[in-house]
């Protein structure tokens, strides 16, 4: 933990029991309402999805297995996210690279002069995780996944890294209280999730009132790559004409939205 335990503590909420009051010690955060107790793992974070020992059911998409396979993730950032992008934004679609990318996002969450804490959702490798710890300028910063490959390749790429957290969860019940954050960044992942309305419900529980959503993925598109690798993988393309009514029904407000191709990236706000 690269955080203060007991600062990690102060924004969790227990995902089966809902108790908001958590103690620490040795860095193991245990519930006051049902016991359960969450000790960090030797990879470099906390899993709060399951407490004490791992039971992992066999991913249900091929994207999301790829996800936790340690090969994959080994070469995730600088080898197969930029053949995803290309794959499913399309060729010619001008997708910026990382850094140009976090820089929209940073612009859009309005680091640092809006104050933290942040969180990176489904953090994956932690390439935007750092982004975010560096421009946060000593706001706190909390990475979480889904899979453990990826979390404990975060961890390394954070190593020495202060005021952030990595812990595992899952976008459809995250392991924290209503309004702790200022701002949410969900990069290229909205594509693996089975329930995208219960990720953007969670998400404006979550965020202060004020508080901005960015994210990445990919529109619905009639290219037949397209749809050949939206079978072949499980990836989930996003209907973009009713994206901003399904975000409305979980109450965010003020959409804007940037396309690359068949990429895009869009912005959201929880009312004041
Ligand atoms: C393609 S990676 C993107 C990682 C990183 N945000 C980036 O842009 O490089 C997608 C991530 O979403 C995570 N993921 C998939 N389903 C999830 C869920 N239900 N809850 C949390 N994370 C999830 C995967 O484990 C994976 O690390």
């Amino acid at each position: 933990m690269m955080m203060d335990a007991n600062l990690v503590a102060s924004l969790l909420r227990c995902v089966p029991c809902g108790g908001e009051e958590f103690t620490v010690e040795r860095n193991t955060f245990h519930c006051g309402g049902c016991g359960r107790t969450h000790a960090p793992e030797a990879g470099g974070y906390t899993d709060m999805l399951e407490a004490g020992g791992k039971s992992r059911p066999r991913p249900p998409t091929v994207a999301q297995q790829l996800m936790e396979s340690e090969v994959f993730v080994s070469l995730y950032e600088h080898v197969m996210r930029p053949i995803f992008v290309r794959i499913f934004a399309g060729p010619d679609a001008g997708v910026p690279r990382p850094e140009g990318e976090y820089a929209i996002y940073e612009r859009w969450l309005d680091v640092p002069a809006r104050g933290g804490p942040w969180l990176d959702l489904s953090c994956g490798a932690g390439f935007y995780t750092q982004s975010l710890v560096r421009s946060a300028k000593g706001q706190h910063v909390v990475g979480i996944d889904l899979s453990d490959a990826m979390l404990e390749k975060a961890a390394k790429q954070l190593a020495g890294m202060r005021n952030v957290a990595l812990l595992r969860g899952d976008a459809r019940a995250l392991p924290f209280r209503e309004g702790t954050f200022s701002g949410v960044l969900n990069a290229g992942s909205l594509h693996l999730y089975a329930d995208p309305d219960a990720a953007y419900r969670e998400i404006f529980r979550l965020l202060q009132p004020g508080g901005t959503y960015v994210a990445s993925t990919f529109a619905e598109s009639p290219r037949p790559l397209g749809h050949l690798g939206v079978r072949m993988t499980g990836i989930r393309r996003t209907d973009l004409p009713g994206l901003p009514a399904a975000l409305s029904r979980a109450g965010f407000v003020d959409y804007e939205e940037q396309r690359f191709g068949d990429a895009f990236i869009f912005k959201v706000r929880r009312p004041e």
